[in-house]
Order: C-alpha cells, then sequence, then structure tokens
C-alpha cells in the first residue's frame, strides 16, 4: 500500500514537473518568437495572422482553397515595396525583389540554399526524396563536385547529339496528336506533353524505353504526388500531424519509394553492364555514377546519394518542361497573331522537313521569344531562397542577419515597375534588340546554383512546339479557365484542352 501510494506521488510529481517544463519551453519559445519580431518589425510588410504562426495561416489557407499562394507575394510586393517581411512560426523571411540584391545574393556561392525549404525537399515526410543531390545539396563543396561531374552531359556537344532523340519521342507525340485531329476529339494538352517530356528524361538521361504513350505507367503519377506532397510539406508545418493525413502521407512516401526503388534497378544494371565492359552512352546515368565514390566497394551512402540524384533529375527535368509547353500552347491558342507569327517562322526555317536540327533550332527566333515570354507570365518553379547569415542592406533597409531571402519570378515577372503592362503576352519583350532584363526575369535561378537543365530543356520544347506548328492547328475548347493550379510547380488548371485539324 505505502509503496503504490508513494509510486503515485512519484508520478504526480513527475506529471507535474513535465508540464512545467512544457510551459517553460513554450514560453521560452514564445519569447524567442518575440525576439525575432523586434528584431524584423521595422521591415514593411503585411501585418501577420497570429503571433506564433505568423503569416503562414493566410498563406495555407489560399493554398487549401486551391489558390495560387505566389499571386499573393506579388499583392504584397505591390503594397510593400521591393523589400517585405513576413513570419513563419519564428522564422522570418524577407522577400527581395530589388534587382542589385538579387544579383549580390544569387549570383554568390556564399550564401546556402536555405534549410528551412531544402532540408524538407531532401527528406519528404520522413522518406529519403532528393537527398543531397544537386537541388537539394547546401554545402557549397558537396554541389560543386557533383555539379562538376555532371556538367559534361549538358555541354553544348553533348546536346547536340541528343537532337535524334528529341526528334524521335517528339514523332511519337505527333502520331498520338494525328489520331486526335482524326478522331475529332479533345486532347488534355498537358497530359500528352507530360507523356512526352517523361519519354523523353528516361531515355536521355536513362537510356530506358517507357513508352508511357502506349502503356499504362505508375511513374508520371507517382511524380505528381511526390510534387503535391512536397507542397504540403514545405508550406503548412503541422501537416503530418494531422492524423486525417495520415492516409495521404503514406501514398506520398510510397511514390518516393517507387521512384527511389525503380532508380536503384536502373543503376545496377547499367553499373553491370560497366562491369561486362559493355559500350554505354555519356547520358546523366554514367555521370550519377561517377557522383558517388569512386572506390570498389560502395557503401550504403553512396547507392543512396545517386538515387538522390537519379530521383533529382525526373523531379527537376520533366514536369517543368511539359508545364512551360502547356503554358506556351494555351497562350498561342489565346494569340492567335502571335500564334500565326511562330507558325511562318516554322515554315520558313524547317518547312516540311521531320529531322529538325541543332542549327534551325538557332533559327527559330521568333519561338524561342514566345518560350522565354511564357516563363516571364508562368515560370513554372517560381521561387529561390538562401540563407542569409550576415547583416545586409537592401535598397536602404537594414536587414539583420539570421533571415531567409526569398526571390520569385514569377512576382517580378509581373511587377509593372520591371514590366510594363506585365499580364500582355508580348514576345517582342525578348526581341534580340530589346534591353535584357535587369536581375528581374530569372525562371531558371541565377548564378552558380542555376538551372543545369535550361539549355536541355529548351531544345526539348523548341522541338515540340516547332513539330505542332508545322502540322496542326490547334483551338482551344471554349469555356475553359486560364488559371493556375499552384501545386508546387505552376500547372495550367485547366490541362489546356485543345481541338486539333491537320493543316493544310
Ligand atoms: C522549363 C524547364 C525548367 C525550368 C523552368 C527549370 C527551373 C529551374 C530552377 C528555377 C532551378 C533552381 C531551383 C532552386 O533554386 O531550388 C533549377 C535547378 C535545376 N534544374 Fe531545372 N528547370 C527546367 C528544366 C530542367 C531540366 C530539363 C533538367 C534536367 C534535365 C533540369 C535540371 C535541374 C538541376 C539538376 C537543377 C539543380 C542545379 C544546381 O543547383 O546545380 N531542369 N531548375
Amino acid at each position: 500500500m505505502a509503496v503504490s501510494s508513494l509510486l503515485l506521488s512519484l508520478a504526480a510529481q513527475t506529471l507535474t514537473f513535465l508540464f512545467f517544463l512544457l510551459v517553460v519551453v513554450f514560453l521560452g519559445y514564445c519569447l524567442y518568437v518575440k525576439h525575432i519580431h523586434m528584431k524584423y518589425d521595422h521591415i514593411p510588410g503585411p501585418p501577420r495572422d497570429s503571433f506564433l504562426l505568423g503569416h503562414s495561416a493566410s498563406l495555407l489557407r489560399i493554398m487549401k482553397n486551391g489558390g495560387n499562394m505566389h499571386q499573393k507575394l506579388l499583392e504584397w510586393a505591390d503594397e510593400y515595396g521591393p523589400v517585405y517581411k513576413i513570419y513563419a512560426l519564428h522564422y522570418a523571411v524577407v522577400c527581395v525583389s530589388c534587382p542589385e540584391a538579387t544579383k549580390q545574393i544569387l549570383m554568390s556561392p556564399k550564401y546556402p540554399k536555405d534549410k528551412l525549404v531544402y532540408k524538407r525537399l531532401a527528406n519528404l515526410f520522413g522518406q529519403r526524396l532528393l537527398g543531397n543531390g544537386l537541388v537539394t545539396a547546401r554545402d557549397h563543396e558537396q554541389w560543386y563536385k557533383q555539379r562538376r561531374i555532371m556538367d559534361p552531359a549538358f555541354s553544348s556537344l553533348y546536346l547536340r547529339g541528343l537532337m535524334g532523340t528529341f526528334n524521335e519521342r517528339a514523332e511519337k507525340l505527333m502520331d498520338k496528336l494525328t489520331d486526335v485531329a482524326d478522331s475529332k476529339t479533345e486532347a488534355n494538352m498537358l497530359h500528352l506533353v507530360n507523356y512526352v517530356t517523361l519519354d523523353i528524361i528516361t531515355k536521355v538521361a536513362f537510356g530506358v524505353d517507357l513508352e508511357l504513350l502506349r502503356n499504362t505507367s505508375q511513374f508520371p503519377k507517382a511524380i505528381e504526388t511526390c510534387l503535391k506532397g512536397m507542397a504540403h510539406y514545405i508550406r503548412d508545418n503541422f501537416f503530418e500531424f494531422n492524423p486525417k493525413n495520415r492516409g495521404y502521407i503514406n501514398e506520398v512516401r510510397e511514390a518516393c519509394r517507387l521512384l527511389r526503388k525503380t532508380g536503384s534497378r536502373w543503376i545496377a544494371e547499367r553499373k553491370a553492364a560497366i562491369e561486362n565492359g559493355d559500350e554505354v552512352p555519356k547520358d546523366i546515368l554514367t555521370q550519377i555514377i561517377k557522383t558517388a565514390k569512386q572506390e570498389e566497394i560502395m557503401t550504403g551512402e553512396d547507392e543512396e546519394f545517386m538515387l538522390d540524384n537519379f530521383v533529382t533529375f525526373f523531379i527537376a527535368g520533366q514536369e517543368t518542361t511539359a508545364n512551360q509547353l502547356a503554358f506556351c500552347i494555351m497562350e498561342l491558342g489565346r494569340h492567335p497573331d502571335i500564334l500565326e507569327k511562330a507558325k511562318k517562322e516554322v515554315d520558313d526555317v524547317i518547312g516540311m522537313k521531320r529531322e529538325i536540327s541543332y542549327d534551325d533550332l538557332g533559327k527559330l527566333v521568333y519561338l524561342s521569344q514566345v518560350l522565354k515570354e511564357t516563363l516571364r507570365i508562368y515560370p513554372v518553379t517560381p521561387a529561390t531562397s538562401r540563407d542569409i547569415a550576415e547583416d545586409m542592406v537592401i535598397d536602404g533597409i537594414h536587414i539583420p542577419g539570421g533571415f531567409v531571402a526569398v526571390f520569385n519570378s514569377y512576382v517580378s515577372g509581373r511587377l509593372e515597375r520591371f514590366f510594363k503592362d506585365p499580364l500582355r503576352f508580348d514576345p517582342d519583350r525578348f526581341h534580340p534588340d530589346a534591353p535584357k532584363p535587369y536581375y528581374c526575369y530569372y525562371p531558371f535561378a541565377l548564378g552558380p546554383r542555376s538551372c543545369l537543365g535550361q539549355n536541355f530543356a529548351q531544345m526539348e520544347a523548341k522541338v515540340v512546339m516547332a513539330k505542332l506548328l508545322q502540322r496542326f492547328d490547334f483551338t482551344l475548347v471554349p469555356g475553359q479557365t486560364f488559371d493556375i493550379l499552384d501545386a508546387g510547380m505552376l500547372r495550367p488548371k485547366s490541362g489546356v484542352l485543345c481541338t486539333l485539324s491537320h493543316r493544310e
């Protein structure tokens, strides 16, 4: 009896102690949040929704209602100017659209990508996804070593050699579009271009034929699931703690595992081919294998590291280009005059030729302008961010070190102060004789961490667009929305529904 009451009293004391500890930790955290507010409150910015959550609540509300978070950031940039701050829990986030600061920070290797976002991309709901691969590596040395090894797979010499594959895979899409035109059905262009970009990246980067336009594969769905999961995980700190989301989170983890399992299989096959002395292409997969430690026996971590980059190339290199293509088709459908001009250029440069050459791409100047203008209004991966440890003065405002700087190409691309009448789709803004935008247009980011696949993506996009314009007339199905779906990347909400007919 005495023992049990002693135990009970001990348990009560422990619980009381734990309760007080929790209260002290909570009060300590509140004090810390207050300290952060006092440090950054002199910077202009919208009022906070809540003391603890900062601005996360309004941004989450937009996301939950299917809205576009970047539009809110744009409205704030219009209202509060080139530097404004928002809070997410105890993080001070400084949104910058000042070109000088954009140049100073993004062009320098000394500011690492911010841990708030990139650590979450590395491990999605606790399941390794992009790990320490090229997009997410935060340590400069670790990133630089990988980038040097990957560079040859993106040299212009190597890319020239990919023209055959770009042409061949784009022809498969044209065959599919021929069926659509013949059957006079509606086509969801976003779906179709998604298949072609996935087909291209798997063939070009990994030497594998997915033949997606013919087969059903879980792959596109898994990529989509991961991307959506990323948006939830990055933007909502409490998402994983809500029991209602458990099923969904398991689905996301399963999708991550599917991508990595496939990578594991393809890497093993390629390594076996290398060991057998077979001739293998110097493609992205071969380079990925080289980025792992050059030793006889690979550790588990080396294997994981290769998988990080395998998944990175799928996530970074596929939906991005597909969304750009879909937005481009949407804007051309809305602007018949621009469409006609682009068609005329394609007719003049490639005529009826099926095989588009690398040199032809250089001559499709107006089509380049159209693709650039598409990414001004619709930068499919709009933002990048850096941890800034040191004090800085941006646009005359002193900003104490310890903040996250966010750069958003959606915001800059739509600000009247950089682009007159910003919502007007006007490819002539990118005419070769027009002044170049000064650090306010960066759909591929800027500086050392800019997109490695920029040229690859634009060659691919041009081949697909040129063939489409060469062979088909297309019309947007009336009544569809031209809204943007903010699903981690930006996509056209409608899917861009078109009817097609063969050109005379
Ligand atoms: C329209 C198409 C594309 C757009 C708009 C785009 C945009 C971007 C952006 C904004 C970044 C910086 C991300 C960040 O700071 O977090 C990036 C990085 C990257 N992209 Fe792309 N991308 C496209 C296509 C591609 C393709 C086709 C590939 C590969 C075949 C690719 C591979 C990469 C890689 C590896 C990085 C990381 C670079 C580094 O940090 O060294 N991207 N891309």
